[in-house]
């Protein structure tokens, strides 16, 4: 069987959790190919809440070996956090079942205290980051002086490579930062006890999807944050320093095109964002906080790794066709429709006016998008509860008709709709 790809179509926060949990309930194995601790999933079963930041969704499902691939940055102290916490809710995580790549690279210390400083100094232009120092680890990784997690099964080299890694960042964070350096043996003995926790978990995962293909598995690629974070694709530079993106995919795990099944992109009913950068379809005051919630449930619109509130604003179809296209997507999963349920109409935006022009496309100009004016068509409202919907037939004609008209607009189907956080909320369409 060929790798279904799961990917954000926004800025993240899609509900891909949600998502990956329904499809790796029939996956041999669920594989997270980039982002790091950034990320947050999370997953309802029954009154159980998972929040899960590293390990893949699949990890809830007892069949499924889940691999976190080459095109991660790991903070170890995260993973091994996540896996007691997973361990001590009676989840199987065991070596057997959990594989880390052998080439993706560690967060450390360093790169944390770098992603700080980094943005304190930007002052008014910082871009909002999670402060998990996901940049500077990229960048280390680009750089090739960043430190694979490989590295762990040889203890002293893993040392002196920390050690080395730790002074380098001391340098860059007195000299250029003005800030204070970091305790370098303490860390290195942190980081030999983590690498001898992490070390049975270590493979090389590009090896053990190709077995599985071989075999006929099912397989799932989980994608983290969303294409307008994607590096090179997304809203530079207020983006994420990996590819969230499908072809983030195949270079995040080591498979080729020719293994590609579906392309699943995520994408909420509405758009919401975090961190700094335009959002052309965004809201605010009371409007704001009907689609963001206060923050009492859990699926409100406060971010699982920060806690920071979301900003919120309309369905955008440009920002639709232009992950539909980067992503070549074969079908959607549309997320949250239930949130827009108590509103009498819903606007959406289908195209951009510039500069007095209409423009149907996403702007790979900043500055461009920065001008944007939405231009909106306004749906009728349900005014009804759908969370109790679990085919097309129960839905209101509007809600149908709010979910042909998003398909139709972007030329692919809507194959799966999620109308609440419980895994029986995600109607086949
Ligand atoms: P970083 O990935 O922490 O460097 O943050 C860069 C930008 O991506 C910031 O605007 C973050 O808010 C955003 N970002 C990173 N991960 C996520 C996510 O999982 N969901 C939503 N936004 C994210």
């Amino acid at each position: 069987m060929p790798v279904d790809i799961i990917v954000g179509t926004q800025w993240g926060d899609e509900g891909k959790g949600h998502i990956t949990d329904l499809l790796s309930s029939k996956a041999n194995l669920v594989a997270r190919f980039s982002g790091g601790d950034n990320a947050g999933h999370t997953v309802t079963i029954g009154q159980e809440i998972f929040k899960l930041h590293l390990i893949p969704s699949g990890i809830i499902h007892h069949r499924s070996i889940c691999l976190i691939g080459n095109g991660v940055v790991i903070n170890p102290q995260v993973f091994i956090e996540e896996v007691e916490g997973l361990i001590q809710r009676g989840i199987n995580v065991h070596p057997g079942r959990l594989k880390v790549s052998d080439r993706a690279h560690i967060i450390t210390p360093g790169h944390l205290a770098l992603d700080e400083a980094i943005e304190n100094a930007k002052g008014r232009s910082a871009i909002g980051t999670t402060k998990r120092g996901i940049g500077p680890a990229y960048t280390d990784k680009s750089a090739r002086i960043g430190i694979r997690a490989g590295l762990m099964r040889s203890p002293s080299e893993f040392d002196e490579a920390v050690v080395f890694h730790i002074k380098g960042k001391n340098a860059l964070l007195a000299h250029v930062y003005g800030e204070d350096e970091l305790d370098v043996d303490s860390i290195r003995d942190n980081y030999r006890e983590f690498a001898r926790y992490m070390h049975p978990y270590l493979a090389d995962t590009s090896a053990i999807i190709h077995e599985a293909l071989a075999s006929d598995s099912t397989i799932i690629a989980e994608g983290a944050q969303g294409t307008l974070l994607d590096l090179d694709h997304g809203t530079y530079p207020y983006v994420t320093s990996s590819w969230p993106t499908a072809a983030g995919a195949l270079g995040g795990l080591g498979i080729g095109p020719k293994h590609i099944g579906r392309v699943i992109g995520v994408t909420k009913a509405f758009t919401s964002r975090v961190g700094e950068g335009p959002f052309p379809t965004e809201i605010t005051g009371d409007e704001a906080v009907r689609l963001r919630g206060t923050g009492t449930n859990p699926w409100d619109e406060f971010g699982t790794t920060t806690g920071r509130p979301r900003r919120v604003g309309w369905l955008d179809l440009a920002i639709l066709r232009y992950s539909t296209r980067i992503n070549g997507l074969s079908e959607l999963a549309l997320t949250k429709l239930d949130i827009l349920s108590s509103l009498p109409e819903i606007p959406v935006c289908v195209s951009y006016r510039l500069k007095g022009e209409m423009i149907d496309h996403f702007p790979s100009d900043l500055h461009s998008l920065s001008d944007c004016e939405p231009e909106y068509v306004s749906l009728p409202g349900w005014k009804r509860d759908i969370t109790g919907a679990r085919s097309w037939a129960d839905l209101p004609p509007n809600a149908q008709q709010y979910i042909e008209f998003i398909s139709d607009s972007i030329g692919i189907p809507i194959k799966l709709l999620s109308v609440g956080p419980g895994r029986q909320q995600i109607v086949s369409l």
